[in-house]
């Protein structure tokens, strides 16, 4: 029995020191020390033994036990201190790398432009409306004081989706949508940016879908000067405080007179160069006096109440603030050219 159990401890012992993994080594414990493992089993035939031999045995067989599990310890934690270290050096990171550069995106140039168009009106007092892109004919046309068959409606060549509905060709509806709900009863002062339609043929300057801010104020004693002197803090603001304005008469058939801005050449201060064609002065909006039959139409009463209005295209004033060259950039979205005006 002494020799078997020798035998058995050093088996144990090349076994372990043999062993590469710590389920190897839970093997081993299991088959030697568990309590089907062959010392259990000596242990178990000790009653056969006499009474001298038995404590000489059962000592053996304990130290012979204290043994295998002192190596068998002593390798575990061998193998779990190489586990780990493998690890750590599979986990290192290297903090002298260059770091990976995290693509950030930013609002698009008309988005931008957009806003700021609105904070600007938004810090002169005017609300933001919106309306609806298809829009119907009525408040499209026939309540701008352009009813059917005015020949002023071919100044805007239209997508329509039936006789009465449309792809709206300028934001002008939402004013006389906006009128029209507050029925004359108090003053209207908003502004109503968005996307407007027309049946023109894309090139760098003309696009069938763009983009419209039009301004609207309608209050008792409201005069030309207002609206210039609206107009001017805008250009001032968004265009630089030493630009210059100036009104020229035109004609739109909700206003009435009608204007149209231009704000001094900002590449040639004036003088007259290629960007304001020889001017001095570029072309940025248009507007006018509320027609007093768009106020009539809408439930204001043009002896009371009056106003004024205009309209203008972020897509050009952006072009115009950027020297951005075509119009489709705005559409086609290409990055490298969106980026450039992405604010850090
Ligand atoms: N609705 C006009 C346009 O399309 C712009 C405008 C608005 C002019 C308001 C005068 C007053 O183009």
């Amino acid at each position: 029995m002494k020799e078997r159990l020798q035998e058995l401890q050093s088996e144990a012992l090349e076994k372990v020191e043999r062993s590469s993994t710590l389920s190897d080594l839970q093997e081993i414990r299991v088959a030697y020390l568990g309590k089907k493992g062959p010392i259990t089993e000596v242990l178990r035939g000790m009653g056969k033994l006499s009474k001298e031999e038995r404590p000489v045995i059962g000592d053996l067989a304990n130290k012979v036990r204290e043994a295998i599990t002192a190596e068998l310890d002593r390798k575990k934690t061998i193998l779990e201190k190489k586990a780990l270290e493998k690890k750590l050096e599979h986990e290192t990171i290297d903090v002298t790398l260059p770091g990976r550069p995290v693509q950030v995106g930013g609002p698009h140039l008309l988005t931008s432009i957009v806003e700021e168009i609105e904070d600007l009106f938004i810090g002169m007092g005017f609300e933001i409306r919106e309306g609806p892109e298809v829009e119907t004919d009525y408040y499209n046309f026939e309540a701008l004081n352009l009813p059917k068959g005015h020949p002023a409606r071919d100044m805007q060549d239209s997508f329509y989706i039936t006789e009465e509905l449309l792809l709206r060709t300028h934001t002008s509806p939402v004013q006389a949508r906006t009128m029209g709900e507050y029925q004359g009863s108090k003053p209207v002062k908003m502004i109503c940016p968005g996307k407007v339609y027309r049946r023109d043929t894309d090139d760098a300057t003309h696009s069938h879908q763009f983009t419209q801010v039009e301004g609207l104020y309608v209050d008792k004693n409201v005069r030309m000067s207002d609206l210039k002197g609206v107009l001017n803090r805008f250009a001032k603001q968004m265009f630089g405080e030493d630009r210059e304005i100036r009104l020229r008469p035109s004609f739109f058939p909700f206003t009435e007179p009608s204007v149209e801005m231009d704000i001094s050449c900002k590449v040639c201060s004036g003088v007259g160069c290629s960007v304001c064609k020889g001017t001095g002065w570029i072309e940025i909006l248009g507007g006018g006096m509320v027609h007093p039959r768009v106020l009539e139409l809408a439930g204001y009463d043009p002896k009371i109440y009056n106003g004024f209005a205009f309209g203008m295209g972020p897509e050009r004033i952006a072009m115009l603030k950027y020297g951005v060259d075509d119009i489709r950039h705005f559409y086609t979205n290409d990055i490298r050219f969106l980026k450039q005006y992405h604010k850090a």
